[in-house]
């Protein structure tokens, strides 16, 4: 089996490109960094990282090449000051964006002569290495297998196939379920907080419950691949039920915003349901075939 050189470069040095780089000096892989505000590699050279003064440089250093930036564009931005150095390199960029973008970064990579592995993390922000914390991949299964071992300090992986796009797919799907869960945390904390009751009891209470979601969400999927939940009557049980959310919360002086985007699709759905004499559900309103 052939053996890869113990080092790579890492490319971007936000909080998350920051994390990396301890993750693979602690686990005694060297590391040769860069960054756009260069200051931001000192304290990293000083736990061990190597500068590198140009990208040239930076490509020229490792034969793995690990990015972290804010988008893709940042990647085109960055590598595209030395076009002529990525030959031979495999670029695993780790950075969040759109499968369409990550498919056309990786075509880019290709078409100068390197290979590409695409990467998204799910983790609770830069805590790269808590067991929780994850790291879906995806790109052609040689280029994941010759490298999986130096990048498995960042964390637990998850390769999923070829598709340049498939990491992002898991991982934009993960978010969109985060950031609506998050946003109805705090719409919950809002109302306890807001009626003056005892917050610190409802959150004793109430952050009990996410385990049970796992079942919901399990039986959810079941009626998703039958066309999802679409019960006429729960759909007006569901659209009675967000306007008392939204009469609360109002009433409290709380933005009901996200209940009535929520109350919308129930509506949605509903009108569906009579125009198609048969039950249409939310999720083919969000799935975009039931209007
Ligand atoms: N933070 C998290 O909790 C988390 C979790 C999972 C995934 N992610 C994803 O991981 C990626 C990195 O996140 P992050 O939080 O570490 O940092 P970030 O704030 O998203 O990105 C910061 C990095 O991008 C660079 N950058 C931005 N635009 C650039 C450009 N046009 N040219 C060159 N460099 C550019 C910055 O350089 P300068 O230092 O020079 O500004 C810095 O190195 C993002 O895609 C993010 O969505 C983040």
């Amino acid at each position: 089996m052939a053996q890869h050189k113990r080092s790579v470069t890492v490319i971007g040095l936000g909080p998350m490109g920051r994390s990396m780089v301890k993750a693979f000096l602690d686990a005694g892989i060297e590391v040769t960094v860069w960054n756009r505000t260069a200051s931001k590699a000192d304290d990293l050279v000083a736990l061990g990282a190597k500068r590198a003064d140009t990208v040239a440089d930076a490509l020229d250093a490792n034969e793995l090449i690990v990015v972290s930036l804010a988008h893709y564009q940042a990647m085109h931005d960055v590598l595209g000051q030395a076009p002529d150095h990525i030959e031979g390199k495999v670029v695993a960029n780790l950075s969040s964006d759109s499968p369409e973008h990550t498919r056309a970064g990786a075509s880019w990579v290709l078409d100068h002569g390197g290979k590409f592995l695409t990467g998204g993390f799910m983790s609770e922000g830069p805590n790269i290495t808590h067991p929780d914390s994850y790291l879906y991949f995806s790109g052609p299964q040689d280029v994941f297998d010759a490298n999986k071992d130096l990048l498995r300090p960042l964390s637990r992986q998850e390769y999923l196939g070829e598709d340049y796009g498939l990491a992002q797919v898991f991982y934009q799907a993960e978010l969109a379920l985060f950031n609506a869960f998050m946003l109805g945390w705090e719409q919950a904390l809002a109302i306890v907080d807001r009626s003056g009751a005892d917050l610190d009891r409802f959150v004793a209470n109430a952050a009990e419950h996410p385990h049970t979601y796992r079942d919901f969400m399990r039986q959810w999927a079941e009626f998703a691949k039958q066309g999802g939940w679409a019960d006429a009557d729960s759909l007006n049980l569901m659209y009675n039920a967000t306007q008392h959310i939204i009469e609360t919360s109002e009433a409290l002086g709380v933005d009901a915003e996200l209940t009535k985007t929520i109350q919308d699709y129930h509506r949605r759905a509903i009108a569906a349901t009579e125009k198609a004499g048969h039950p249409v559900s939310v999720y083919r309103v969000l799935r975009g075939d039931a209007e």
